[in-house]
């Protein structure tokens, strides 16, 4: 939606507002280079309507991203900062207030995709000073086909539609039309009501709970997870398992000589489900030379007794697939 709109910034109706997000070839576009294909092929897109250049943040051997480089990548041409609060694949929380510091420095817009954090911590836009963020439905608990956009008013305001239709509108003759304040005029048409009612009660559930709650179950779970799995031969855990950074409960990793599919099958075959490719992020795999990972997955309702029992199917992998003289 976001990079729609910017795409739109200018063109139609709103456009004076609209003009100091326009971008022109030789403006800057900066993603990391951990980022889901959502935050990505979005801003690549952008990129080549607009003329601007899509650059990144490299990732560091320990999964973290390297700051210095940031700090030379975002400079003056810079006009769009989106990263992921949370990566999907290694878990780790991003340094957003140091990330938004460097956007704000020259005053570029920060989009913050909060699909991995939304579900596992407390959330505060307005403290982490981003411009807009968003997530989805359907990795906290709730339907797909719905999710959130977070914005600060005045950039809601001045950010013109990106889809037009019904119910968004002020007044329409057969020549023009009025578009109603965010978030209407981005909501033209009907609208997913019952995701949305179901996304609330997801919500609620997790409100219930507590978001502290629930990040300090995860730091818990994550951390006999990373640890079990680290300590497995033939086991390569994505970044540094011992890296001194805040996580959610999640880990992906390689199994030296067996293919991360063999591996899913393997523990499907156990009543254990993880998910296994690239998770939509085939730079970050690429960064770490390979093609494919597992990634385990823990959430509230995930026990110490679901680590150990994943921890010692993950034992077994290579021993059954005769890959035990295998090196990563
Ligand atoms: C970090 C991250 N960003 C974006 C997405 C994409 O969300 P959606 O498929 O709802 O657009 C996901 C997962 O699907 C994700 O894990």
């Amino acid at each position: 939606l976001v990079a729609y709109s910017i795409g739109n910034a200018t063109a139609g109706r709103g456009a004076p507002a609209s003009a100091p997000f326009a971008l022109r070839p030789g403006d800057d576009i900066v993603v990391t280079e951990a980022e889901h294909h959502a935050n990505l092929i979005p801003w690549q897109e952008l990129a080549a309507r607009t003329g601007a250049v899509l650059r990144h943040i490299p990732v560091r051997d320990d999964g973290t991203l390297d700051l210095d480089a940031a700090a030379s990548i975002i400079g003056e041409r810079t006009r769009v900062v989106a990263f992921s609060h949370v990566s999907n694949v290694l878990g780790i929380v991003n340094p957003v207030t140091e990330i938004v510091a460097l956007a704000k420095a020259v005053g570029a817009l920060t989009v913050m995709d909060a699909c991995q954090s939304a579900p596992h911590l407390a959330l505060d836009l307005p403290a982490l000073g981003v411009d807009l963020a968003a997530f989805s439905g359907h990795k906290m608990l709730g339907p797909y086909g719905v999710g959130a956009l977070y914005g600060r008013t005045e950039v809601l305001e001045a950010l013109p539609p990106f889809l037009t239709g019904g119910s968004m509108v002020t007044t329409v003759t057969l020549d023009e039309a009025g578009f109603l304040p965010a978030p209407q005029k981005f909501e033209g048409g009907t609208q997913p009501v019952s995701q949305a009612i179901g996304l609330a009660a997801a919500a609620r559930y997790l409100d219930a709970i507590g978001m502290d709650a629930v990040h300090a179950h995860e730091r818990v779970i994550g951390r006999r997870l990373l640890t079990g799995l680290d300590a497995i031969d033939g086991v390569r855990v994505l970044g540094d398992p011992g890296a001194d950074v805040d996580r959610i409960g999640l880990a992906s990793f390689d199994v030296a000589g067996v293919h991360a599919h063999d591996v899913g099958q393997f523990l499907d075959s156990r009543g254990i489900a993880v998910r296994v490719g690239h998770h939509c992020a085939k730079p970050l795999h690429a960064r770490f030379g390979l093609t494919a990972s597992v990634r385990a997955s823990a959430s509230v309702f995930t026990t110490d007794d679901d680590i150990d029992r994943f921890l010692d199917a993950v034992s077994g992998v290579r021993a059954y697939f005769g890959a035990e003289g295998a090196t990563a």
